[in-house]
């Protein structure tokens, strides 16, 4: 029964696929910035040509369709869609247009996200996420697409990883724009919330058939042994890595434990703000890559434990299925307002090369059949998981990483842009094959 309605499909994002940077009237962004400050990105590559998706989208769509997705998880860059006077660029949101009805005349259900990382420089430049002015400019954004696109999007996310965009932006410094101190980071956190919040309103509005949510990155934390000081040192993890996240969307209010790995460092927070953040959503997005074990670091930090022998992925991340089960089913207990969830985002890097016309990523098949088996675990345990998206569709720019770390279940080639299916994608396909034999 279940299998009718559930959604499996695959995933990308825009600055990672698109190239064509300039085309059409697209303002630069964080990460065009970024990718040209010497040191930032891996070989100096930037997402100037990455896949040429915005040329190739078409072909693009014929690749999904041949798959038998479901659905496509795909985002809207907000330089391209909009001027900097806040007008809309026609051009650009005819790009999407044209990909949403094209999924459609396929059967394909678009599953959007309107912010994966591309902030407009020129938004950064008035302070980005720092400045709490973003988070209405969030919105109108929001609002300006949600009317361009209404009735062609089955889900709307508001952002892919507020951890990441916060943390990695202007926590650590790791990602565009490249900002490094803690306060900031949970300050530019509590804006990208609050952007969440003062969004999902417009996108109900303006297309009320689809679902609303947003997709959050979540890891399991483990203690390295079993003394206390270890357990305390997973509960402050925990609230750093999902709690910093998933309580004020789903509670209302920020983990505690947070200020004690961080003192002093609570955000500027408005009367009236963790209610419009804690609206509820339709949807939860999910996305699961790994585990951390962590032993204590002083009273209130941690640090990850190398475990050499462990199996890995090239960006040196532990395969560890079983965490996805177990995360599932501590939010379950966790939260009692926990909306049904899709994992938005699951899947590995590895040294993949086209051999004889072929790619035989045997881990990536063997990853992906174990974590949808522990996925499929959590479901019989009474998690309400409504969709799975491998990431990615295609090899892309992993941001700081540029072009070697290949997550895709389809090559690309990045001089020819030469699309091959990986064995990976040929055994989705046959799976998606039996399972609608199964259901017809
Ligand atoms: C996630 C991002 C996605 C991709 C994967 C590997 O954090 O959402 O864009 O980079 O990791």
């Amino acid at each position: 029964m279940r299998d009718r309605a559930f959604v499996f499909g695959a995933g990308t994002s825009s600055y990672q696929i698109e190239g064509a940077t300039d085309a059409d009237g697209r303002l630069p962004s964080i990460w065009d910035t970024f990718c040209v400050t010497p040191g930032k990105v891996l070989r100096g590559e930037t997402g100037e040509g990455a896949c040429d998706h915005y040329r190739r989208w078409e072909q693009d769509v014929d690749l999904l369709a041949s798959l038998g997705v479901d659905a496509y998880r795909f985002s809207i860059a907000w330089p391209r869609v909009m001027r900097a006077d806040g007008t809309p660029n026609p051009v650009g949101i005819d790009f999407y247009r044209r990909l949403t009805d094209r999924l459609a005349e396929r059967g394909i259900r678009a599953f959007v996200t309107l912010y994966h990382w591309d902030l407009p420089q020129h938004l950064e430049d008035r302070g980005g996420w720092l400045n709490r002015d973003m988070a209405y400019r969030f919105a109108d954004y929001a609002d300006l697409m949600s009317r361009a696109l209404a009735g062609k999007v089955s889900a709307w996310a508001t952002h892919n990883e507020p951890w990441c965009a916060a943390y990695l932006g202007y926590g650590n410094g790791h990602h565009a724009p490249g900002h490094h101190n803690t306060r900031w980071g949970v300050q530019a956190m509590h804006h990208l919330l609050l952007g969440h919040g003062l969004a999902l309103p417009a996108l109900r509005a303006n297309d009320p058939q689809a679902q609303a949510g947003i997709v959050v990155n979540v890891g399991p934390g483990y203690p390295a042994s079993e003394s206390p000081a270890d357990q305390h040192a997973v509960a402050l993890y925990d609230a750093y890595q999902n709690g910093w996240v998933l309580d004020p969307l789903l509670e209302g209010r920020y983990p505690e434990a947070l200020w004690q790995h961080w003192p002093g460092c609570e955000p500027l927070v408005l009367a009236g703000d963790m209610e419009t953040i804690a609206q509820p959503i339709d949807y939860l997005g999910l996305n699961f890559y790994s585990r951390a074990v962590l032993q204590a670091q002083g009273e209130q930090g941690f640090e990850w434990v190398h475990r050499p022998e462990v199996e890995r992925t090239t960006m040196d991340w532990e395969v560890y299925p079983q965490g996805l089960q177990d995360i599932l089913e501590a939010f379950q207990r966790r939260y009692p307002n926990l909306p049904p969830i899709y994992i938005t985002e699951n899947g590995m890097s590895s040294a993949d090369a086209v051999d004889g016309g072929q790619v035989d990523d045997v881990q990536r098949q063997s990853y992906l059949k174990r974590h949808f088996a522990a996925c499929s675990r959590a479901m019989d345990h009474g998690v309400d998981v409504r969709g799975y998206f491998i990431w990615s569709l295609l090899d892309n720019f992993e941001w700081a990483y540029g072009y070697e770390r290949r997550f895709g279940i389809v090559h690309v080639d990045f001089e020819t842009q030469v699309r091959t299916p990986k064995r990976s994608a040929l055994a989705y396909a046959e799976f998606l094959r039996e399972r609608a034999k199964g259901i017809a």
